[in-house]
């Protein structure tokens, strides 16, 4: 059985999505340890809540991101981590960080990529006008928001759109795609090409 381990930031609405696909064994891997940059994540309350291992870190115990990421790495080595899941986690992972996981880290993001890259992807697309919008999984490499793209889902933003009505419809698209890109990780059905991944 495989190792995941999901890093998130904030509510922990994605973790609890893979958390129940799991559940059901359509994910069929377990959720070894959840990770959090924020003490008060509600992310961490939802792993207690399944009693799976948490860790919290926090980057100003750091002396620079590279050290973090050090730390990092040594616990995923002491869970024995095949596989990590990005879940809102709003960090920039260390090239270093990259080089030992490379091909095994997911990230999920609040728009279509390359549009609207960075920590609010739902309010920069309403902001600027775009008529579809939707939610990217991607692999993760050193810059920002760009690794090879596994799945996009769109959707429409209606002229009466608030943040908070498309953040909704953004949300009940990412609790969809997310648990099944993460099974395809899992089955070993991705194999990435370039910038493009293959479904084998
Ligand atoms: C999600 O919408 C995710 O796409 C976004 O943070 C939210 C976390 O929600 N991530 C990013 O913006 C990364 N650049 P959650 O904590 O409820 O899963």
């Amino acid at each position: 059985m495989k190792n995941i381990a999901v890093f998130c930031s904030g509510y922990g609405s994605n973790l609890q999505a893979i958390i129940n696909s799991v559940k059901k064994k359509k994910i069929k891997a377990r959720i070894a340890l959840v990770l959090s940059d924020r003490v008060d994540a509600y992310a961490l309350v939802r792993a207690r809540k399944e009693k799976i291992p948490v860790l919290y870190a926090d980057p100003v115990d750091f002396k620079d991101r590279v050290s973090y990421d050090r730390f990092l790495i040594l616990n995923l080595k002491k869970k024995k981590i095949d596989y990590v899941v990005l879940a809102g986690f709003m960090r920039l992972m260390s090239p270093y960080f990259i080089r030992c996981f490379r091909g095994r880290v997911l990230n999920i993001h609040p728009s279509l990529l390359p549009s609207f890259k960075g920590t609010q992807g739902i309010k920069d697309a309403l902001s600027y006008g775009v008529k579809i919008t939707g939610v990217t999984v991607h692999f993760v490499d050193e810059k920002l928001d760009h690794g090879p793209i596994i799945a996009q889902g769109a959707l429409e933003i209606k002229a009466t759109d608030t943040q908070t009505t498309l953040a909704e419809r953004i949300h009940r698209l990412e609790h969809k795609l997310y648990p099944q890109a993460v099974r395809l990780l899992i089955e070993n059905k991705l194999k990435i090409q370039g910038r493009k991944v293959k479904q084998k």
